[in-house]
């Protein structure tokens, strides 16, 4: 773990906050490893139904990575094969909520589009500023981007770097819900106890159906979805489910 890493699990739910509020949780190659580590922790723990990511402090999400820290890479090779905390994100099997705080830029925006809800407080500020330093992002920024907010709007964000504000990007997609920042991590949670209550096996499941369809054909993205529907269907939770719809009680879910 990082110093400047926080990782939580409780009531299902576990709590990543990239805590170096000084430099607006700008990304060091330590905290990079950290929140890989911590998100496989995540998959490889059946206690763990749901993530949040969230950063330290009023200011910042994360202002992406440490700039200071890139001139490190002995090669542009090196640079190109680090341990990218995106990736991680993407394939973590369980769902992820990132709560944006505050700046969500370069790599920290790329860490949002990584999570599968984004909700925002309407203090947040949304850029891709690479163009500004001369280069472009590498962890998902414009396949993130186009997803999200559509090519003309990623194309704005990509080639200008300047910043969208919290409604903007309330507007274009880009999150789900803005909210007042105090009302930021209560809401995140609330969401995160309503997935943790929900089937394991069936919300996994959702995640990982939602992320295919989006890169393959119409008809075979239906077949897919039936097959991942047989395999929750047969699950004990799914019997369940069905049970206690019948003596009308909360299911008891567990992850079988
Ligand atoms: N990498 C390293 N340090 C960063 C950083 C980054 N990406 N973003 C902010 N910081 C540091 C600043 O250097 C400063 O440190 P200092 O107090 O030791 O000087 C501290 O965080 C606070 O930032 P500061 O620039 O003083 O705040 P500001 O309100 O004047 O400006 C931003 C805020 C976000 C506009 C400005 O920090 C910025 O443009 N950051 C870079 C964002 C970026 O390009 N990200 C993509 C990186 S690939």
């Amino acid at each position: 773990m990082s110093a400047h890493l926080r990782f939580e699990i409780a009531d299902h739910i576990a709590t990543i906050t990239l805590d170096r509020p000084d430099k607006l949780n700008a990304m060091t190659p330590d905290m990079a490893k950290a929140l890989v580590d911590a998100v496989a922790t995540c998959n490889s723990t059946d206690d763990v139904r749901c993530l949040i990511v969230t950063g330290a402090g009023p200011r910042a999400f994360s202002a992406g990575s440490d700039i200071s820290t890139l001139d490190a890479y002995a090669t542009p090779w090196d640079f190109r094969n680090r341990a990218d905390y995106c990736d991680a994100l993407r394939a973590c099997r369980k769902p992820v909520i990132a709560a944006i705080n505050g700046y969500a830029l370069g790599g920290g925006l790329e860490t949002a589009l990584a999570c599968d809800i984004r909700i925002a407080s309407a203090s947040a500020r949304f850029a891709a500023p690479e163009i500004k330093l001369g280069w472009i992002g590498g962890g998902g920024m414009a396949v993130g981007l186009a997803q999200s907010v559509g090519m003309s709007n990623a194309a704005l964000m990509l080639l200008t770097g300047e910043m969208v504000e919290a409604p903007q990007a309330l507007s274009w997609g880009l999150v789900s819900e803005v909210t007042a920042p105090e009302e930021l991590m209560p809401r995140a949670c609330e969401i995160a106890a309503q997935i943790a209550q929900r089937a394991p096996i069936a919300a996994e499941t959702a995640k990982l159906n939602l992320r295919a369809a989006h890169q393959m054909p119409y008809e075979k993205a239906v077949e897919y979805e039936r097959d991942l529907q047989a395999i929750c269907f047969a699950t004990e939770d799914a019997a369940e489910g069905r049970m206690a719809f019948a003596e009308r009680r909360a299911p008891e879910f567990r992850r079988r």
